[in-house]
């Protein structure tokens, strides 16, 4: 997905080969969520014009170009104000070239120059009305026309602020955006706004700041009178100003820098002061002062926003020993998993707490049915942990896929409690289904690992993961904090069951040796690497299971897919008659979980008519199970669990073999083509 940096630095002076350079690192750390080609903006050196520099391809090509082009020492002389937009793009309207690479210009001149991510949907009406207004566009981007149209604004609305020319512009355009723009005509201004697609603006500071809140703001500039032309057009008319902001004190700071950007990985080596943007919000700076814009006045709109300190650490974003993010994110579950039960579980008294939603289980436990609403591998977290749910809750659980959710138009009702599972906390679509099942009146609960995302922000209640950040757009380590965080809110639903009170310490008994279980998975690395040797010059591999572990059959086709773009397939052993096993034969590659549960029987016999098909299936089979190993020359062998946790323990291997095949077939591991590591577009 796209990526959204800028900087603007205030009487804090640095050269424009400084700016560039922070500007490029703030590219690099955004580089996880997927693009294709890569821009910049920065002043002329006698600040007069804007140079923008755009690469086709990844970052480092856009540095190499820099440096190339930014060759004069006037480039090295300190400047005490500034503001640079950069931009990694994930194609969605014209092919990636430098073209169609942001930052997208008003005109020859580089009046005003934008950055963008989302998708505006009327760009057509818009370049229609333009071209006839004498627009010329040179790119296929919707993103030109923004720029275009804030151009055509400033041109019949001479009076208008910078930051109403984009207010003025967002007002006439449709869909989800979030933009950030540079102007010539205003030196030392940023404007940056959102709708729907993340954006965010870290603040730093020589002293601590004088505030924790930026009131919001409505209206016009005190500074400009609007011209009588405001009212001509049919343009939404501007707001009044609010008077109820004044307990709140404007950011002035003598000496600033600010970060915009899409997400909290960019900033955090230089702030941890950052403030989260809401839908049709817009963030100005002038004269060093932020101030924060509302487009359309709402009755339960905050008095202000808040300014939040963030606890990410700059070396949970790095790479560390690893080649690769996916990699390190992989041997991090050992971690991870103990930190989504960190001060939730007590292994001693048997007891879990959920912070996030405790005061919503009387709720909950009296509601008509469970929805598990998600995208990829958050929804894999759902299938996986819906058998245990329905064990634990004793309440019909549906599990969704959020787009197919939304295009049913499925009946909601007040008493469902839905949840919306997102690593990001971002995704498009299981945003819009957040959205449409709480207009309905159901309760919303957010598992997400990213605090301060808008599933986050608009869920009633919720759990965080506590994963950490992940990095490697393939999803890992957020698959099964998900699945454990599942697994504590069945646990805490059956709470005062007495019935299943032995089942519950069964399952606790589990959790508490997971970390060391997975340790012991992780161990099978070198042998997973082997079979990926005999496996990655194939077009295809089935991996098959069910019960408990069809989830990873699911998920472990999804890693092979997206990694390695073999193609792959999950599929219910159950199923292997009514279709699938006319796919086997002695060179199709099989991998078969054929583990000890309830379903072991059932399994045995999948296993049985793939071997009498000449099939050669991998199995991943319980450590010391001789007569299951017997049905094949290669297995993986792990550790026992209880039955509802072997997903957790049967998943890994999964990750590991698609890592290995991605090595080996010399695939991007953490950026795979056409993905982006948050989908913001629906
Ligand atoms: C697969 C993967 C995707 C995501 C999906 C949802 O490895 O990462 O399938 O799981 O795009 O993303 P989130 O969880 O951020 O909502």
């Amino acid at each position: 997905m796209c990526g959204i940096f800028a900087y603007l630095n205030y009487l804090t002076p640095k050269s424009r080969l400084e700016v560039l350079d922070l500007l490029v690192t703030g590219l690099k750390r955004l580089e996880y969520r997927g693009y294709d080609s890569t821009g910049v903006a920065i002043d002329s050196p006698d600040s007069k014009n804007i140079v923008m520099v755009k690469r086709m391809g990844k970052v480092k090509v856009l540095e190499d170009a820099i440096q190339e082009h930014f060759t004069g020492g006037e480039y090295s002389e300190p400047v005490a104000t500034h503001i640079g937009i950069a931009h990694t793009r994930w194609a969605t309207h014209g092919e990636p070239c430098e073209r169609n690479s942001h930052p997208q210009r008003s005109d020859e001149g580089n009046g005003f120059v934008v950055v963008h991510n989302g998708i505006i949907t009327n760009y057509n009406d818009v370049k229609t009305f333009l071209r006839k207004r004498g627009y010329e566009f040179e790119s296929e981007t919707d993103t030109e026309v923004f720029a275009k149209l804030v151009h055509h604004l400033w041109k019949t609305h001479p009076t208008y602020s910078f930051r109403e020319l984009v207010e003025q512009a967002i007002l006439q355009l449709e869909g989800a955006f979030a933009v950030a723009v540079k102007s010539k005509h205003f030196p030392g201004e940023c404007v940056a706004a959102r709708r729907s697609s993340p954006l965010l603006v870290g603040i730093k500071t020589k002293t601590r700041l004088a505030t924790d809140h930026i009131p919001i703001l409505y209206g016009k500039d005190d500074k400009k009178q609007t011209s009588d032309q405001d009212a001509d057009s049919g343009k939404p008319q501007v707001l009044p100003r609010s008077d109820s902001t004044s307990e709140f004190m404007p950011l002035e700071e003598k000496e600033v820098e600010y970060f915009f950007a899409s997400d909290a990985s960019a900033v955090i080596e230089h702030t941890n002061r950052v403030i989260y943007l809401e839908d049709d919000d817009v963030a100005a700076v002038r004269d060093g002062t932020l101030s924060i814009h509302r487009l359309k006045k709402s009755l339960d709109d905050p008095h202000a926003r808040e300014i939040t300190t963030l606890k990410m650490e700059i070396q949970q974003i790095m790479k560390g020993n690893y080649d690769y993010f996916m990699q390190k994110e992989i041997f991090e579950q050992p971690d991870s998993v103990v930190n989504t039960m960190r001060g939730r579980v007590r292994f001693d008294g048997n007891a879990i707490v959920l912070g996030g939603i405790k005061d919503y289980i009387p709720e909950i436990k009296r509601c008509r049915r469970l929805m598990l609403i998600g995208c990829g591998t958050s929804y894999h977290s759902a299938v996986a942990t819906r058998q245990l749910l329905e064990e634990l809750t004793e309440l019909p659980v549906m599990v969704e896929l959020a787009s197919d959710f939304l295009d049913r138009n499925t009946p909601i009702f007040r008493d469902d409690v839905c949840f919306f599972i997102s690593q990001s906390g971002e995704t498009a679509d299981t945003l819009m289904a957040l959205r449409y099942c709480k207009q309905r009146g159901a309760l919303i609960m957010g598992i997400t690992n990213t605090v301060g995302s808008s599933i986050c922000r608009e869920s009633h209640c919720g759990v965080h993961i506590n994963a950490g950040p992940e990095i490697g757009v393939a999803s890992t380590k957020a698959y099964t904090s998900q699945f454990i965080s599942l697994v504590m809110f069945a646990l805490v639903m059956s709470e005062d069951r007495l019935s299943l009170q032995q089942r519950r310490l069964e399952i606790l008994q589990a959790l508490s040796n997971l970390a060391d279980q997975i340790r012991k998975v992780l161990k099978l690395d070198s042998k997973v690497q082997e079979l990926a040797k005999d496996l990655y010059q194939h077009k295809s591999l089935l991996i098959m299971g069910r019960g408990y572990n069809f989830a990873t059959c699911l998920e472990g086709a999804l890693k092979v897919k997206e990694l390695t773009y073999m193609h792959s397939e999950g599929i219910m052993a159950g199923e292997l008659k009514h279709g699938p096993l006319a796919l086997v034969d002695d060179s199709m590659p099989v991998l078969m979980i054929v583990l000890r549960d309830p379903v072991y029987v059932k399994c045995m016999n999948a296993l049985q008519q793939v071997t009498s098909r000449k099939g050669c299936p991998i199995i991943i089979c319980e450590e010391g199970d001789e007569e299951t190993k017997a049905f094949s020359s290669r297995s993986l062998e792990i550790p026992r669990t209880v039955d509802c946790l072997q997903g957790i323990l049967t998943v890994i291997p999964m990750q590991l073999l698609s890592y290995h095949i991605a090595v080996l077939r010399g695939c991007d591991v953490d950026c795979p083509r056409n993905l982006a590591k948050s989908v913001t577009v629906e």
